[in-house]
């Protein structure tokens, strides 16, 4: 059941669920192209959401690295910060018109669900987001936007306590609640029909991309590079360059090491083929297959598995994996800061570190755009624990004293 890409994809739910995407399928069939959804759709996302971003071109960074020229995407001008929110808003106004009053998400690192809390703030549905309770404690500024955007946060104490639980979570729930309630799912992978509907909804990026690109250097980039987690920012970024002489590279955390549970590179051998999670893709796994622990210094690149349609295009060679490591990550993350005035999000990082590795092995001449999926705020108490550590520790700890001192 369900659409396929090579191998890899399908739709493998109970009878329930597979209820629920049917409608879901229809609800794409006939309400995603209507004018009615496009008008209100556009207009959110440039009302709302800040579309299109900006394509910036890296001066200093092309200099010191004396290779391609670079240019950077910057979804992290998105509202909340990430591209998330083009596909939690899309969702939720799709949601709404199918007179869904509820929706619910799953969330690891918190960016998603804050997209769809403050999506459905904006649109006027109730909100309910699954989180582990270990990425509760992680994440706990994210918890608090959520909450500030009047969502309910529901931790999820079974398992590992972490994304993959808080998924199961709110399959569960959406199996009881389907008739009043929309699961907004958080990245490129999924049952049927979810692949496509979330890089529907993410292609602007690379559409976006495309059309600037062309008007500022009147041509097409030779070269895109994109972090990629469960991959809604690779795939999106990457779809619309699908047929051209245009080269895909993407980033997966390679965390500290080449053990399991020290990364999450699932291409290049790390995945093996399994259904889990309602679809058929590369995962992680233990030798029972179950989902084997992951590391990355970024919390959104932290995933078991990986969308359908890239597992595939990596399979076939369209679209090259390679891998960042922590340290190198957040070295990027400085030069970034440093040589061009942007603070981007550590899996954004994985991107530019890759790019900084690549760029001086093409000719002057070669154009190369680096998706920055988010920006950096939300890292703030993983970049600063790190690269400003005794400082930040004094401030948390006079921060802790005050409060405490407040509550007596
Ligand atoms: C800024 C940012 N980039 C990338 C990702 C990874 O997700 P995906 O691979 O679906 O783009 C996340 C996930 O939370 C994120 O917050």
């Amino acid at each position: 059941m369900g659409k396929y890409f090579g191998p890899y994809g399908g739709q493998f739910v109970g009878e329930v669920l597979k209820g629920a995407l049917a409608e879901l399928e229809e609800a794409m069939q006939n309400i995603l192209p209507s004018a009615a959804f496009q008008d209100s759709f556009r207009r959110l996302q440039e009302t709302y959401i800040g579309r299109p971003t900006p394509l910036c071109r890296a001066d200093n960074l092309s200099e010191d690295l004396g290779g391609a020229q670079v240019y950077f995407k910057l979804e992290g001008q998105a509202q909340t910060g990430a591209h998330k929110i083009n596909n939690a808003l899309g969702q939720v106004l799709l949601a709404k018109c199918m007179g869904k009053t509820r929706v619910i998400a799953e969330t690891g690192a918190g960016q998603h669900g804050v997209a769809t809390a403050a999506a459905a703030a904006r649109l006027g549905l109730s909100c309910d987001i699954f989180m582990g309770t270990v990425d509760i404690r992680r994440q706990q500024p994210n918890v608090f936007l959520m909450k500030q955007y009047g969502a309910a946060v529901h931790p999820v104490e079974d398992g590992s306590r972490t994304l993959k639980d808080a998924v199961n979570a709110a399959l569960k729930n959406w199996v009881e609640e389907s008739s009043t309630t929309h699961y907004v799912l958080g990245s490129a992978l999924g049952p049927y029909p979810y692949p496509d509907l979330v890089k529907h909804f993410q292609q602007v990026i690379g559409r976006e991309t495309r059309q600037q690109v062309l008007h500022d250097a009147g041509r097409l980039p030779d070269m895109l590079v994109a972090c990629c987690g469960g991959g809604s920012n690779a795939i999106g970024f990457f779809s619309p360059f699908l047929d051209d002489p245009v080269a895909l590279i993407a980033v997966e955390a390679g965390g500290y090491g080449n053990r399991p549970g020290e990364h999450a590179v699932r291409m290049e051998g790390g995945g093996m083929p399994g259904i889990i999670e309602g679809y058929h893709s590369l995962f992680l796994q233990t030798e029972d297959g179950q989902t084997s622990a992951t590391h990355s210094i970024s919390a959104g690149l932290d995933y078991p598995g990986i969308g359908p349609e890239l597992a595939y295009l990596g399979s076939t060679g369209r679209i090259t994996f390679t891998r960042a490591g922590d340290r190198e990550v957040l070295d990027a993350y400085g030069i970034l800061a440093r040589r061009e005035g942007l603070i981007c999000a550590l899996e954004s990082a994985h991107a530019v570190a890759a790019a900084l590795k690549i760029a001086p092995t093409l000719g002057r001449e070669a154009l190369m755009v680096v998706n920055l999926s988010g920006r950096g705020d939300k890292d703030l108490f993983i970049t600063a624990g790190e690269l400003y550590r005794d400082a930040w520790r004094e401030f948390l700890q006079q921060e802790a004293g005050r409060l405490a001192d407040e509550t007596h």
